[in-house]
């Protein structure tokens, strides 16, 4: 009977040890510095519309031995299958978007007015030509997934890849399939992220 208890007891302070090893292991985001704090997607309070159209952000995927990044102002925030969610637009045509395909996970992350001219530079050099991570001078920080955001940003927000399809040409506005056919910019892929981290400063 006493033999009994102690394992029971034995099994019970195991589970909670577990447990708590778990907690830590999704809160304590030791690889990116300390000026973030993380905070529930619910409490992202910026207009969406113009977070993306009008300030624009970063979309990033890979890891620290592999990555790219770019400019984007296609996107929005938002609920599917009850998930938070953020939804990108990348073009074929861009490098990033092989690194949106090989990748689980994507991050984007917004700046301060004073950093537009290196969304700028990212938004118009391809990672196919340079090293946008040196040429940015930006500093890369990895989450504890390993995904990059970025020192000076202000918001960074994480997501694991739920769903993409290309947009079907047949489908889009005239004017709209228009600009592809003149610009030779490869359709867009829609990618759905489920917000799973978000930090602020
Ligand atoms: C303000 C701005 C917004 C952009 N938004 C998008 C976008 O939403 N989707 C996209 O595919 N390209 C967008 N681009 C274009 C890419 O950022 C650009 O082609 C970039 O150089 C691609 O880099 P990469 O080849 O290293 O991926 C945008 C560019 C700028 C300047």
């Amino acid at each position: 009977m006493k033999k009994l208890f102690v394992s029971i007891l034995t099994m019970l302070m195991l589970v909670s040890w577990s447990d708590g090893d778990n907690v830590t292991e999704n809160n304590n985001h030791t690889s990116i510095s300390s000026e973030w704090k993380e905070i529930n997607p619910k409490e992202i309070d910026v207009n969406a519309v113009k977070m993306f159209a009008d300030d624009w952000m970063i979309l990033s995927a890979g890891k620290e031995s592999d990555m790219n990044m770019m400019t984007i102002a296609w996107g929005g925030l938002g609920e599917l299958w009850s998930k938070p969610v953020i939804t990108v637009y990348v073009s074929t045509s861009r490098y990033t978007y092989k690194y949106m395909e090989e990748n689980e996970y994507f991050t984007v992350t917004s700046f301060p007015k004073e950093y537009n001219d290196k969304l700028i530079y990212l938004g118009t050099v391809s990672g196919r030509n340079e090293d946008k991570v040196k040429g940015s001078g930006l500093t890369t920080e990895f989450t504890e997934l390993g995904n990059p955001i970025y020192k000076e940003a202000n918001l960074a927000i994480e997501c694991k890849k739920i769903y993409s399809h290309q947009f079907d040409k047949d489908k889009i506005p005239a004017g709209q399939r228009q600009w592809y056919d003149n610009s030779k910019t490869g359709l867009h892929v829609m990618y759905v992220g489920e917000i799973v981290h978000v930090w602020k400063k």
